[in-house]
């Protein structure tokens, strides 16, 4: 059976887009067609300036909002990253195959360090090593496919080539994995900037439609989108990003085509109020099981104490494995 590895970092309220871009896929195909394990990545979290109290909290409403968009514990395996320690074993040993060059080339690397330096902070040495963490994330589990959005392609085609590399130096020990995405918004914008992604570590802002946003919080942030000049509604990407997001969101709540979609609409108006229901409509059933799960404390902590204990019976092995493929000396 195809082993399906993903995971959201809590860095932030999740939004519109970790779910059309990733979530949405794991509940509704990954967790019934592979052996998936979906996991909170809050060793990730601390690799930027954080509040250890914010994290803490958020890790737990990121745990409650996967349960809540769909995952059943009994079809998939569902954790926190530090609750299993093979992830930080791990990572080490795929340091010393990976190169400061490869690390330095990362485009989230480039992006980040810069934001932190604009903001008068220092990169923390984690930032760079970031995408090895994530390397054997994947690699611990023997995950042939990873579900994610576009922006972490490049960072799924690292963990290949750590995995091929380790494999020809020290025998074969990992499973290549392959980054698998979404039909349509692999790569959800800023709503208020169509040039950006929308991103949960982003300030605050209106162009981003976060899971827990209230029904009229949703509309009011659609209804107020920046489209581009011009009358007709055509799905055209370079040149009108604005509206192509908003097909593009619409099409993915209601498993239409943009291209379909963009002739169904006279107005730029119209658009907007279909899309903005159509979000709603999306958010409405996991915003309610998310009440019921956070009224359920004990069940979130159960399914997180089995997810970990699961996790780690299937990653030890093959981070043993690697240890001594690599050259270490067992413990007795
Ligand atoms: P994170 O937490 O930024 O995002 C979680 C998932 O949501 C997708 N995503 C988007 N997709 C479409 N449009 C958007 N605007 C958008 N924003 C986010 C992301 O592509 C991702 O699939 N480094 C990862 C977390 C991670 C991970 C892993 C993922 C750590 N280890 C191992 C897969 C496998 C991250 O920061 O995702």
């Amino acid at each position: 059976m195809t082993r399906v590895f993903s995971g959201v970092k809590p860095t932030g309220h999740l939004t519109l887009g970790n779910y059309l871009g990733a979530m949405r896929r794991w509940a509704a195909v990954d967790q019934h067609e592979a052996d998936a394990l979906f996991c909170v990545v809050d060793l990730h979290a601390l690799t930027v300036d954080h509040d250890p109290a914010r994290v803490r909290r958020l890790s737990r409403q990121a745990a409650t909002l996967l349960l809540a968009s769909g995952l059943d514990p009994e079809l998939c395996t569902v954790f926190v990253q530090s609750h299993v320690d093979e992830h930080a074993r791990l990572s080490y040993v795929l340091e010393c195959v990976a190169t400061d060059g490869e690390m330095r080339r990362m485009i989230q690397y480039k992006e980040k360090a810069a934001r932190e330096q604009r903001r008068g902070g220092s990169v923390r040495l984690s930032l760079l090593t970031y995408p090895v963490l994530m390397a054997a994330d994947i690699l611990a589990y023997g995950a042939d496919e990873v579900p994610v959005g576009d922006d972490q392609r490049q960072h799924v085609e690292l963990a290949r080539d750590l995995a091929v590399r380790f494999n020809q130096r020290y025998g074969h020990t990992f499973v290549v994995p392959r980054a698998t995405r979404p039909g349509v918004a692999a790569r959800v914008m800023n709503l208020q900037d169509p040039a950006s992604k929308m991103g949960k570590s982003d300030d605050v802002g209106p162009g981003i439609v976060y899971l827990l946003d209230e029904p009229d919080v949703v509309r009011k942030k659609v209804m107020r989108a920046v489209t581009d000049s011009g009358r007709e509604v055509v799905y055209d990407r370079e040149a009108r990003p604005g509206l192509a997001n908003l097909l593009e969101i619409l099409a993915a709540c209601t498993g239409g085509s943009p291209e379909e979609l963009s002739g169904a609409y006279p107005s730029y108006g119209a658009l907007k109020k279909d899309t903005a229901e159509a979000v709603v409509e999306v958010l409405r059933p996991l915003q309610e099981r998310h009440k019921e799960l956070c009224a359920d404390p004990g069940y979130v902590d159960g399914v997180l104490r089995d997810g970990a204990e699961r996790a780690r019976g299937m990653a030890r092995p093959t981070v043993d494995a690697a240890y001594r493929a690599i050259g270490l000396l067992p413990a007795v």
